[in-house]
């Protein structure tokens, strides 16, 4: 039983067995499946929808980026399959590092969390900038003008309603909201469900408005070309630019996976789960097309590449109390997203923590708040830089790339579970074993070939310097090559 090569693995039984036992309390099940997809959509619908579908559609795609959207939900629809099993059969926090701990073994584990930092930390930074757009563009509306060069990363052109273009310095609402936020949740406020749902009925209401609405204001001429033709390059347009807007676009559908940590809160998992997953999915799948449709009936597309595409949208319209509303939705949405992924990164690093593969202090919690409140300072202030410094173009593809390697070791996990773990309990099990999870990682690798050499060059670089952490810290003190580390 004790493998202590990096290959060591934990088995599917110690950790179901650590979900019962952990921290001395069960968790209620009181969650139903309304509850879960109101859950996946707070988590799903941010900047995804309200800032890169124009990007996109703007830089890649045109009117396709609806195709795009098509495309994403197809594969996220093969992802949430899988995710829906092992949510279902190993429910325990810590999501797709979990899941490669029991089947690849501590390296892959290790090299996973390190990954997810991508899609959590990075993502909660890129959400952030999303919402600086809005709140400039709100802020805009009552009279009060940030200066542009204060809003915008480093080296960013923002193009002034004159017609003049100046260059970013820094992205201060976009540090402000990461620092609220970071404080909210060391003093322990918790979203209630009650919250979210308040949340995600705003958010949805303002999308469904949008979406009725502005459908009587399209002007069909915007759609065409519906696919402009490829300038030559890969990616710009063209059949290549529908498969880049949909790598960059994906960015939208994350969140979906989150709704798998709830599933020890599920009443029922084998069936919350599944319907959980995809009914948030096909939702938002639903509600994307429709909106990528609308916004790019309303505006031209190459007008679409602004900070708040969907605010341009609702200007197209020409009802001011309209666009008002508009951006208050889309704050909202944006900040219920930037607060589950910062709230899932200092949850992930907790987990790694007491795993052993990360400093003790990633797991320390403080005595009367009861938060991981150091670890969840720390993540909150370099989220806050990168959100300062960095464009959301950029940032967005990592959390894309990130992301989709993530969700191809789900997919592997699922197959490979099914031949080494063949008698563990599945209250769910997915369809079409192994043919669902090879299409999933066809489909993740289909939209990662979409994404620019120089982001998987990031993504290169950033794994390797993950490994060069493991190997001189993780593999010193894991707890699970290292029993007698154990702490707590
Ligand atoms: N899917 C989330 C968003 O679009 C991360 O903001």
């Amino acid at each position: 039983m004790a493998d202590t090569g990096y290959m060591a693995r934990k088995s599917v039984a110690d950790i179901v067995g650590s979900a019962d036992v952990d921290e001395g309390h069960k968790l209620s099940k009181t969650l139903g499946a309304t509850s879960i997809t109101a859950m996946g959509i707070g988590a799903i619908i941010g900047a995804g929808i309200f800032v890169l579908t124009g990007t996109a559609a703007a830089q890649f795609a045109g009117p396709s980026i609806m195709l795009s959207f098509v495309l994403g939900g197809i594969a996220c629809a093969f992802v949430g399959l899988c995710y829906s099993e092992l949510a279902a059969m190993l429910p325990v926090c810590g999501s797709s590092y979990t899941y490669t701990y029991a089947t690849l073994g501590e390296v892959f584990a290790w090299i996973i969390g390190w990954d997810l930092i991508l899609e959590y930390a990075m993502g909660a930074a890129t959400v952030a900038v999303g919402w600086s757009g809005y709140i400039v563009s709100l802020l805009r509306n009552v009279g009060i003008d940030i200066p542009p060069m204060l809003a915008a990363a480093p080296g960013t052109v923002v193009k002034l309603a004159d017609g003049s273009t100046i260059t970013g310095l820094v992205n201060l609402p976009a540090i402000l909201i990461v620092a609220i936020l970071t404080a909210m949740l060391v003093m322990g406020t918790k979203e209630s469900a009650r919250i979210n749902n308040i949340m995600v009925a705003v958010k949805l209401t303002v999308v469904v408005a949008f979406i009725v609405i502005g459908a009587f204001f399209v002007r069909q001429a915007n759609w065409h070309p519906f696919i402009p033709a490829n300038t030559g390059q890969f990616g710009n347009f063209g059949l290549s630019g529908i498969l880049r807007g949909s790598a960059v676009v994906f960015f939208a559908f994350i969140g979906f996976d989150a709704v798998s940590t709830a599933a020890q809160e599920a009443r029922q998992p084998q069936r919350d789960m599944p319907i959980g997953i995809l009914g948030s999915l096909v939702i938002c799948t639903i509600l994307y097309i429709l909106v990528a449709g609308v916004l790019t009936g309303l505006v031209p597309y190459g007008d679409l590449n602004v900070p708040d595409p969907i605010a341009k949208g609702v200007d197209a319209i020409g009802l001011n109390w309209f666009a008002i509303l508009i951006k208050i939705g889309a704050l909202t949405g944006l900040t219920t997203v930037i607060l589950v992924l910062l709230y899932g990164q200092s949850r992930i690093f907790f987990t790694m923590s007491q795993d052993g593969l990360l400093p003790q202090f990633f797991a320390r919690v403080h005595d009367r708040l009861h938060t991981p409140y150091l670890s969840q300072m720390l993540i909150g202030t370099v989220v806050a830089i990168v959100a300062a410094l960095t464009p959301i173009g950029v940032l967005g593809e990592m959390v894309s790339i990130g992301t989709l390697f993530a969700f191809i070791l789900v997919c592997g996990a699922v197959i490979y579970l099914r031949r080494s773990d063949s008698e563990a309990a599945r209250p769910f099990r997915a369809p079409g074993v192994p043919v669902v999870p090879v299409l999933g990682i066809l489909f993740c690798l289909l939209l990662m070939a979409g994404l620019p050499l120089v982001t998987w060059l990031r993504l290169f670089v950033w794994l390797v310097i993950g490994l060069a952490i493991y190997l001189s810290y993780g593999r010193h003190h894991s707890v699970l090559r290292h029993p007698e580390r154990k702490h707590r």
